[in-house]
């Protein structure tokens, strides 16, 4: 992935890429908690899955969009006002955060198709499903998806203290780099 050492921001694609996909994470993983305000069986803890799965097929979209982004787009090279094994450590926050991500979502799939549940998007569209349902399974499963969510989410909080403290503690430019221009010039 080539650098530009012009450059002192992430390219517009990627800020973009980079917001909606953190705020897709925090409304999918908040709408699990509402499944148990609603009985078993009821029309709203099924709706509850399915903007679940709907923002699940979105997320997969949005990560489908970085990735050629990051790896064909401008990026800046490592911020200069941070030391060398802090640019090397966040680097690989960022690359397990990456895999965090996909391995959640290629799951989650894999956990709809075998608890037989539709994959739609919005009911706009519905996948089918190439395998058999399995319930038994898919109650293995479920304990993978969940661990690889709440390993996901602590590592985006991780994530973004970090950022915040860069901005307001250490005083660099890391957060400007992901905020557009006219925000933080
Ligand atoms: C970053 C993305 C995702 C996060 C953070 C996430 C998080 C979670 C969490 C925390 C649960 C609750 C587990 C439990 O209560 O035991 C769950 C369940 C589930 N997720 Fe995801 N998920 C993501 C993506 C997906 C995707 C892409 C799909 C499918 C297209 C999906 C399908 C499901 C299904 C079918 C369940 C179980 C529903 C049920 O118990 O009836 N998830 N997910
Ligand atoms: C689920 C939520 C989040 C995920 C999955 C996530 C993921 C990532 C990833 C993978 C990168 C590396 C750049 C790239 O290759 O795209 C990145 C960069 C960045 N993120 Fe996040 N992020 C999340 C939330 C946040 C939040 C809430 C903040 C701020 C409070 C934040 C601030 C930043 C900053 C400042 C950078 C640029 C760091 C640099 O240039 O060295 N992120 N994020």
């Amino acid at each position: 992935m080539p650098t530009d050492p012009r450059l002192t921001r992430h390219a517009a694609p990627l800020r973009a890429l980079h917001w909606l996909t953190a705020i897709a994470v925090i409304a999918i993983y908040g709408v699990t908690y509402l499944e148990d305000l609603f009985a078993r069986g009821t029309p709203e803890r099924a709706a509850v899955w399915w903007v679940h799965i709907s923002v699940g097929l979105l997320l997969i979209a949005l990560v489908a969009l970085r990735i050629p982004v990051r790896i064909f787009g401008r990026n800046p090279p490592a911020s200069r006002q941070i030391s060398r094994p802090m640019a090397i450590a966040s680097h690989a926050a960022h690359g397990l955060l990456y895999v965090l991500l996909i391995a959640t979502l290629a799951v989650g799939v894999y956990l709809a198709f075998l608890r037989g549940n539709a994959v739609s998007f919005f009911s706009l569209f519905t996948i089918p499903s190439p395998i058999a349902v399995n319930r038994d399974l898919a109650r293995q499963v479920i304990e993978l998806h969940e661990w690889l969510a709440n390993a996901l989410v602590v590592l985006a909080l991780l994530h973004a203290a970090a950022a915040l403290a860069h901005h307001f503690v250490m005083k660099d430019d890391v957060l400007k780099r992901m905020l557009p221009e006219r925000l933080a010039p």
